[in-house]
């Protein structure tokens, strides 16, 4: 199975190739040593990942070629839209239309759409933003795999089931050898292109083992390689990237300082800030976002988190909801601060909708440039998640690819989306729901 397709090397400027994948032409940075023009490669997040060989890439290539054009009118359907008249919400069509004319919107109306509640407002306003995205991304999504190599956390953030505050955790750490067969899992035999390896800030590896582990997976499983490590200091932040890490997950979680503190009493915002800021500078690609639903959190705030994951660079938006887990501080937070907690089945499918237009907004405030990501944390709170938010703006998911046995304790809010879901089955049903809707698992930038 595999989340790239082969393309192949047309041009070679500098550090910059040109690839083909059936006539379309995208770009990537390469950073390996032998690529000519001819060459097939995978690549990732803008990253050549590895070269492969000519007759494997023309097997591939054969079987995808079918499928190729097809997806792409089916997107293409998929995604039209049509602002129809008869709607009598003057206002909402107006922004709307002028959103998918790619033109700038004010505050007031991104507020206007953050507010809407009516369904067929919604759907309008999902509908620009799929349309968005189709036109400046057209149909790749992509595909990351992530390993939680360990729960162990130094820190207290208080919404969070593997912070110091949960007592009743049973925390474990992968070991180099397993994270390395679970990296080479991913990549040999499920076809991963890139990789995300995420801990809490567990002061139990050092950064130089962190290198070590990087510089043998970049070796052996060339993949593309993003860090989610918590605040591991500038410094450690260089070291991994010369050992070949190339992106940060890490969000701020919220742009409120007020909410922040209230949040992470012991933490500091200009502190993870500045963990971004710097790796961005360092040429780290940025996977950056927020909680959406934090007590006392308004639209104005969501708002500014969005424009603060755009003024960061972000390569991809991860905005995900808030799920109270019973044992931190935040598990009690009232219905009345929190509705997924009253009449839960009821009161989450409206927090689902919160996200997604969440997600829609994101789109429209950053069309051109980020990708945006389906949360699993989303995904937990409904199942049908994954597809409305690929229909609304999303471009982007993430597997579980962690070692089944220690899934269960990576529990950082209660009753993770497929927990128990091998990768076979994940993959499976992952395929199944891109093909369904005209996406292929390509990923680069679209010249
Ligand atoms: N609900 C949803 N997301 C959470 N995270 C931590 N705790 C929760 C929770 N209770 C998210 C944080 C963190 C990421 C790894 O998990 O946003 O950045």
């Amino acid at each position: 199975m595999c989340y790239a397709i082969p393309g192949k090397v047309e041009k070679i400027e500098n550090n910059t190739v040109i690839v083909d994948y059936f006539g379309e032409k995208r770009k990537a940075y390469n950073e390996l040593a032998k690529i000519n023009i001819g060459d097939y490669i995978y690549a990732q997040g803008g990253f050549v990942v590895s070269k492969i060989s000519d007759s494997e890439a023309q097997s591939i290539l054969s079987v995808w070629k079918e499928t190729f054009f097809q997806l792409q009118e089916v997107d293409l359907k998929l995604s039209r839209l049509q602002l129809s008249d008869n709607n009598t919400d003057k206002k909402l069509l107006e922004i709307l239309d002028k959103a998918s004319q790619s033109k700038e919107l004010t505050r007031e109306e991104l507020l206007y759409l953050l507010e809407l509640k009516d369904k067929r407002k919604l759907e309008l306003l999902f509908k620009t933003a799929n349309f968005l995205r189709q036109k400046y991304h057209k149909n790749s999504c992509c595909v990351h795999g992530i390993i939680e190599i360990s729960n162990y956390c130094r820190q207290g953030c208080r919404y969070c089931g593997i912070s110091y505050h949960n007592k009743e955790l049973r925390r474990y750490r992968m070991t180099k050898d397993e994270i390395l067969q679970a990296a080479r899992e991913a990549v040999q035999v499920y076809g991963f292109k890139s990789l995300v390896l995420q801990s809490g800030e567990d002061p139990g590896y050092s950064v130089l083992e962190l290198v070590d582990i990087i510089k043998e997976i970049k070796q052996k499983f060339p993949a593309l390689i993003f860090i989610s490590f918590g605040e591991i200091g500038i410094n450690g932040l260089e070291k991994l990237y010369q050992a070949g890490a190339r992106g940060l997950l890490m969000r701020f979680e919220t742009s409120n300082p007020k909410l922040y503190q209230d949040a992470h009493p012991d933490m500091s915002l200009e502190s993870r800030l500045e963990h971004l800021r710097k790796a961005y500078a360092m040429g780290y690609l940025i996977l950056t976002g927020g909680l959406i639903g934090l007590p006392g959190q308004g639209k104005e705030d969501i708002l500014n988190d969005i424009f603060l994951a755009k003024q960061l660079h972000a390569e991809m938006f991860s905005f995900g909801p808030f799920i109270p887990h019973p044992h931190t501080p935040f598990a009690r937070i009232k219905p009345a601060q929190h509705p997924a907690l009253s009449d839960r089945p009821v009161r989450a499918s409206a927090q689902v909708e919160e996200v997604i237009k969440v997600l829609a907004l994101a789109r429209i405030i950053d069309h051109t440039h980020a990708k945006i990501l389906v949360t699993t944390a989303l995904e937990t709170l409904s199942r049908e998640a994954a597809k409305s938010s690929l229909l609304a703006g999303a471009n982007s998911l993430m597997l579980n690819v962690t070692p089944l046995a220690y899934r269960p304790f990576y529990s950082i809010y209660p009753d993770r989306a497929h927990q128990s879901e091998d990768i076979s089955s994940q993959i499976e049903s992952t395929v199944s729901l891109l093909r369904s809707l005209g996406r292929a698992p390509t990923d680069l930038e679209v010249l």
